[in-house]
């Protein structure tokens, strides 16, 4: 395996552990996370993986195969993390977070390779958290990693990481898919409750497939739109006398109440959060090529709602549906990334042909495409 090869060349001698932690897709609930609701994403078979050995000064050492030249030497477990730069903030934001609460974890030598498709909006960065968190909990013994409840919490360190040490307020969906996913399955997870149930997704044998749909780009507006959507929806539920958007029970009643922004990302949530039950209803069902036409009614409200798309999202988007996807979204942040699109296995290539054609058109760039099916969570391989 490359990454023992390269923690041997790093720091000679053998690592303790090797650790994989999966990206995610979001099949459908976006932007409902941080509003207390539901989300149903699965991890996929790309990821990030991690030979780690425990360090008894403190020390934490870092280097990874995909930013060569960028190892990093991380004096201590307190002040010394401060000085993690680019990719390195991930990890040792989890070390900060762990060492913080009071997890008896010490230092470590650590290398990391990844296969997380670039700029894919595959969540690479929640990849990277969970999976130095689970190292963590292997090399230092804490016994997280045995049950869902432990995951959970592995799954909350890395999104701590993520907001109080890297600065972005991301929501819980992205580290809760990569800690609990199972394969062959979508994770539905309530965002208030924390409570999780794997929901089976076998698209093969409905004949279908999920297209992935790279657009390659990444807005620069996203971060700062990201914190502002999530204030939008703290007001909207100020104003509605609500604890978060999840608790609208009676939408016609709260958008009577709103205007303007705060009444289109309102709208956005409420519905959004029902389709996810009604995707997990049609999948229960068997009925697994009927959640089409609720794809496409996410997108439609990202775009208009909750403005999150962009041209790149929804020409890939209306293309796939023109070259006979079942439904079509984007998924993820927004802003760029990915879009999916459940399409006919015999119908791949003329979707691929469809979106290629529209971005050449326009003299865009042509997307990448992956097909994705569910991939187990974070474990210990080694
Ligand atoms: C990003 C965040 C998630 C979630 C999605 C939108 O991926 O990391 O927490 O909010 O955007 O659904």
């Amino acid at each position: 395996m490359r990454v023992v090869d390269a923690f041997r060349d790093a720091y000679d001698g053998e690592p303790t552990g090797i650790w994989h932690a999966p990206g995610r897709v979001n099949l459908i609930g976006e932007h409902t996370d941080y509003n207390d609701g539901f989300v149903l994403p699965f991890a996929v078979p790309w990821g990030v993986t991690l030979a780690a050995r425990p360090r008894t000064d403190g020390v934490v050492r870092l280097s990874s195969l995909q930013e060569p030249g960028d190892a990093q030497v991380l004096g201590d477990l307190g002040a010394g993390l401060e000085g993690a730069r680019g990719w390195a903030r991930y990890p040792a934001g989890v070390f900060w977070v762990m060492a913080g609460t009071g997890l008896p974890v010490g230092g470590a030598d650590i290398v990391v390779d990844g296969d997380v498709p670039r700029g894919a909006g595959l969540s690479s960065s929640a990849a990277l958290e969970v999976a130095t968190a689970l190292a963590l909990d292997g090399l230092y013994g804490l016994g997280l990693a045995e049950s869902d409840a432990g995951r959970m919490e592995l799954a909350g360190i890395g999104r701590r990481a993520e907001n109080d040490f890297v600065g972005m307020p991301c929501g819980i969906m992205d580290q809760a898919a990569s800690a609990l996913g199972r394969e062959g399955h979508a994770l539905f997870l309530d965002c208030r409750s924390l409570a999780s149930r794997p929901i089976p997704l076998d698209l093969a044998a409905h004949g279908l497939r999920l297209l992935i749909i790279n657009t390659g780009v990444h807005h620069e507006l996203a971060d700062g739109q990201y914190a502002r959507r999530r204030q939008e929806c703290e007001n909207a539920a100020k104003r509605l006398g609500v604890t978060a958007l999840r608790d609208v029970t009676d939408l016609a009643a709260a958008l009577s109440e709103l205007t303007g922004t705060e009444r289109a990302r309102t709208q956005h949530v409420v519905t959004e959060n029902h389709r996810v039950e009604a995707v997990i209803g049609l999948l229960r069902a068997g009925a697994v090529s009927e959640i089409g036409a609720l794809l496409n009614a996410s997108h439609l409200s990202l775009r208009d709602q909750f403005e999150v798309s962009c041209p790149e999202l929804d020409v890939a988007v209306e293309a796939a549906i023109r070259g006979g996807a079942r439904g079509a979204r984007m998924t993820g942040g927004g802003f760029g990334g990915s879009a999916i699109a459940l399409v006919a296995e015999d119908r791949v290539d003329q979707v691929r042909d469809q979106v290629g054609r529209a971005y050449a058109e326009r003299g865009w760039a042509a997307p990448t495409f992956f097909t994705a099916t569910p991939a187990a969570g974070a474990r210990r391989l080694a």
